[in-house]
């Protein structure tokens, strides 16, 4: 059934020229969803290892102005800067967090305690292992009218890749400060949503273990948390809120127990999250082979996670030194030949698509549409940092000719993302 969400909302050559909407700037969502000061603020301070951990997966990192808006900027990429992922949190017997159930607020650069959790009760109790977590338990939610409000139904695809960055952010702090993780999207979602209070306008889409599983499960306990409003302006979307209904219930799910292995430099590393941007021109100078190598390897590391789905990588290598041009699968060419033109051509005409190095076109034919497309996101935000720590920039394309990817694919697959890198303008 997903695949028909997925289906009707591909980009075509009419539908981009046909129905092009005007944005109404009077009902731009906001991007923070602020609790009352009922619920007690801790501020993340970053000298401390915990609060740096926990900020790294979604804080501001900078801040844009133009004319009548502000952006801030955060450690994760987002289609069009408008950050549809909500971090929660359960902390258990980790220091200097009482034991409890936290949002984490990048406008604040805090936390807010929303429940305090006592003994053996716990959000485990809605995890198919039910086992109590000696650390932290995650939970990613979309606010996803922040997308559709710019993306219209597509959206849904862009809650889902944006949540993947928000993973990627997550296994880069967790790879910082050495601690092991493990993704959830199997869990009662729907439940929790309730518990959350997020009515409509928001859901969970997947969560993530960092730390160690006891002995003991985890017990029922009441949460009714108030609904808080996080955009203050709303239009519902029936087909946005049918798929995530639809794509719920996960079947037949591998899980991948293998960790993936990078290199990174540790204090480099972390000067390469806080830096992090997406390009916005490409310099159409070649990059090495190896540096395309060592990028594409954080790419196909394993991804430990209670479903993980095939994700398949094509790449159009565009301007590679020492590496023919033409389109790629796993290291093997496919068709030898320029296809610049055609790359930026497939990516909605952007310049991004044609004038890089490299550009990715991520595809799957697996069924768990909402375990797929997260995975596309994660490996996206691996692309960037890995691409950022030697200095080439990147970026994410969710605009393509959906049929025509496929076309030039040779494809049946749907296609979940694309992303390109190369030598940075200004930076040369
Ligand atoms: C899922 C996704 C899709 C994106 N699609 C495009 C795109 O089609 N074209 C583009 O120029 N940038 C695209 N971007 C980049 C965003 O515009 C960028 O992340 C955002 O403006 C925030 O800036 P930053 O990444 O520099 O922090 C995309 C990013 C994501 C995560």
């Amino acid at each position: 059934m997903t695949n028909s969400y997925h289906e009707a909302t591909k980009h075509t050559y009419l539908s981009v020229r046909s129905g092009a909407r005007q944005l109404e700037w009077s009902k731009m969502p906001k991007t923070f969803k602020i609790y009352p000061n009922s619920f007690a603020v801790k501020r993340l301070e970053l000298d401390n290892k915990i609060d740096r951990f926990i900020y790294l997966i979604g804080g501001i990192t900078a801040k844009k102005v133009y004319p009548g808006v502000e952006y801030y900027l955060r450690t994760v990429p987002s289609a069009g800067a408008l950050y549809p992922v909500e971090i929660y949190f359960q902390a258990r017997d980790v220091e200097g967090f009482k034991n409890g159930i936290y949002h984490f607020s990048p406008a604040e650069n805090a936390v807010r305690l929303l429940h305090e959790i006592i003994d053996e009760e716990g959000v485990e109790f809605h995890l198919k292992d039910k086992r109590m977590i000696k650390g932290f338990l995650f939970l990613f939610s979309s606010v996803y009218f922040r997308s559709s409000w710019k993306y219209s139904s597509r959206a849904f695809r862009y809650a889902l890749l944006d949540t993947g960055h928000v993973l990627g952010a997550l296994e880069a702090s967790c790879y910082l400060y050495e601690h092991a993780f493990f993704i959830l999207y199997d869990f009662d979602k729907k439940i929790l949503n309730e518990k959350f209070g997020f009515k409509d306008r928001e859901f969970f889409l997947s969560g993530a273990k960092v730390g160690i599983p006891q002995k003991r499960e985890a017990k029922f306990f009441k949460l009714n948390l108030p609904f808080v409003e996080p955009t203050e302006t709303f239009e519902k979307n029936e087909l946005i809120q049918e798929s995530y209904i639809e794509s719920l219930r996960l079947k037949n799910c591998k899980k991948e127990y293998r960790f993936p292995k990078f290199n990174f430099h540790k204090e480099r590393f972390f000067e390469t999250i806080l830096n992090r941007r997406s390009i916005r021109e490409f310099s159409k100078s070649p990059i090495k082979s190896e540096e395309f190598e060592y990028i594409y390897q954080t790419m196909i590391e394993p991804i430990p996670s209670d479903c993980d789905e095939k994700v398949k990588i094509y790449y159009i290598v565009n301007k590679v030194s020492g590496m023919k041009q033409g389109l790629y699968k796993n290291k093997e060419l496919l068709k030898e030949g320029d296809f610049s033109q055609i790359a930026r051509y497939l990516c909605l005409e952007q310049a991004l698509g044609g004038d890089s190095a490299v550009t990715f076109f991520l595809t799957s034919n697996a069924k768990n549409y909402q375990s797929l497309y997260q995975k596309a996101g994660l490996i996206g935000q691996r692309c960037y940092l890995s691409s950022e720590y030697i200095q080439i920039g990147c970026s994410g394309i969710g605009a393509y000719y959906d049929d025509e990817v496929k076309n030039f694919l040779h494809s049946d697959d749907m296609v979940l993302y694309a992303l390109s890198i190369g030598n940075n303008k200004e930076r040369l």
